[in-house]
């Protein structure tokens, strides 16, 4: 009983005052500040008191206001099957939960086995990015990119053309479970079975994958032996200028591409940190040079979105194109600054990438802080967000 007034409440206040492109009055004064943050944080994930800490709600569009039962339909998309062409894949056959909504193959492999250049990102967080992809300064919501794996035909994903729409709606259409889902998600919406209303859900639903329970967001929030001091002298590395890592992933997230509620800007940038020089000439693999495939520019060749490192010993391999297997690898990378391969047709020495970010540099970590970076990099794991059963499949729990 007591979880559906909690829910009850939860609705009402996300849309009274999250609804309507974000009007910010509460009418119930009943209601106290500080119970509407408490219901605001237990919405989207975020630890108590989050707002002590500069950890703020991710922004969000106008036209998508944030509602438990939009959660609730995303979630049940987000787990099902029914919504790949041949009902072999869903979104979470690449975004697992147990690896932090990302998967162990080096490049992302559809439902029809089409293999993509890129390796699938990480989901932790992802409401707060400021870009989606590795590289697209255009695709700058989650409503945006969503639509991408669905429809996308280079390569197939779920595998969702043209042709095979009209099928797949009406799978949800006339299910029963779904028609509750929908109605109670999109009430004012004559027919809500569009791919326009499956994007907005799972944009809404992706937006509570929310991890700060780490044990470093523990130290941060005052529990002093939640580091051990390997871990301390790591963290004071990577925020350091010997390291120089905070450069690119800075703030919450770790990751300057970042942004919230309360930002007034939304800052995009991509960087080459120096994993690939074809030929002498800056060049990345063909086709995967990052953002020069949108821009055409030399200059862009190489430059990538600085992903974030929350729950990065979960997401192995790593870089756009999972080519390298271990944070060691990584860590080597930045003591070298940047990557020497000797042979093969990637051969080239990253080191001298003429389009080389002025932060990678040599470093000559020593094997301590080698060491130090990596158990401060283990330290962002989060235990309680891969097993958190709030974001968990919900068909699993069915049965
Ligand atoms: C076949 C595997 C696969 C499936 C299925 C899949 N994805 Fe992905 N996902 C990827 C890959 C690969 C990328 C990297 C895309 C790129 O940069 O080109 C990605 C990237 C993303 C991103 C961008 C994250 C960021 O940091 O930029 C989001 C968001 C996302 N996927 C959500 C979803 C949702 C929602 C679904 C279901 C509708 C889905 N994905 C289905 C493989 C997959
Ligand atoms: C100049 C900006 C910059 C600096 C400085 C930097 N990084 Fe990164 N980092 C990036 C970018 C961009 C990527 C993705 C590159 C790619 O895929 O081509 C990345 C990728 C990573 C990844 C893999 C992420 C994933 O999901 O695959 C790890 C781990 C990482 N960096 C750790 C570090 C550490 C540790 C330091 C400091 C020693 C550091 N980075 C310094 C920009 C930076």
């Amino acid at each position: 009983m007591k979880k559906y007034f909690i829910f009850f409440i939860l609705t009402l206040i996300s849309t009274t005052f999250l609804g309507c492109g974000g009007g910010t009055s509460v009418n119930d004064t009943a209601i106290s500040n500080s119970t509407e943050t408490e219901i605001i944080n237990e919405l989207f994930n975020l630890p108590q008191n989050a707002q002590n800490y500069s950890i703020f709600p991710p922004k969000i569009p106008q036209d998508n206001p944030i509602t438990n039962e939009k959660i609730e339909l995303g979630k049940y998309l987000f787990y099902d099957t029914k919504l790949s062409a041949n009902q072999t894949q869903s979104c979470s056959s690449c975004h697992l939960q147990k690896s932090a909504f990302s998967d162990h193959n080096k490049v992302g492999i559809g439902s029809t086995g089409e293999h993509s250049l890129r390796n699938p990102n990480s989901l932790t967080n992802t409401g707060y990015y400021t870009s989606y992809s590795w590289a697209n300064p255009a695709l700058t919501t989650l409503e945006r990119f969503i639509i991408l794996p669905i429809t996308g035909d280079d390569p197939i994903e779920l595998g969702v053309v043209d042709e095979e729409q009209e099928e797949v709606l009406n799978r949800f259409k006339l299910d029963e479970r779904y028609q509750n889902l929908f109605t109670k998600a999109f009430p004012d919406v004559e027919n809500p079975y569009t791919l326009e209303y499956i994007v907005k859900a799972l944009a809404t639903f992706l937006r509570t994958l929310n991890s700060f329970n780490s044990k470093y967001d523990k130290y941060i929030r005052g529990d002093k032996t939640a580091l051990n001091e390997s871990e301390i002298r790591g963290m004071n590395l990577f925020m350091g200028e010997k390291a120089e890592c905070f450069h690119c992933h800075d703030g919450i997230n770790f990751s300057d591409s970042t942004t919230n509620e309360k930002s007034f800007s939304n800052p995009q940038f991509f960087h080459n940190i120096g994993l690939y020089n074809i030929n002498g000439i800056g060049s990345y693999p063909d086709l995967n040079q990052g953002l020069f495939e949108i821009t055409q520019q030399n200059s862009d060749k190489g430059k990538f979105k600085a992903p974030s490192l929350r729950n990065i010993e979960l997401t192995f391999p790593y870089m756009h194109d999972g080519s390298m297997e271990t944070l060691e690898e990584i860590i080597d990378l930045h003591s070298n600054g940047g990557r020497y391969i000797e042979s093969g047709i990637n051969a080239g020495d990253g080191r001298n990438n003429p389009y080389l970010s002025d932060f990678i540099t040599v470093k000559n970590f020593t094997q301590e802080e080698k060491d130090d970076l990596l158990a401060f990099l283990k330290s962002l794991t989060d235990e309680e967000f891969i097993t958190n059963q709030k974001i968990a499949n919900p068909f699993a729990q069915d049965e």
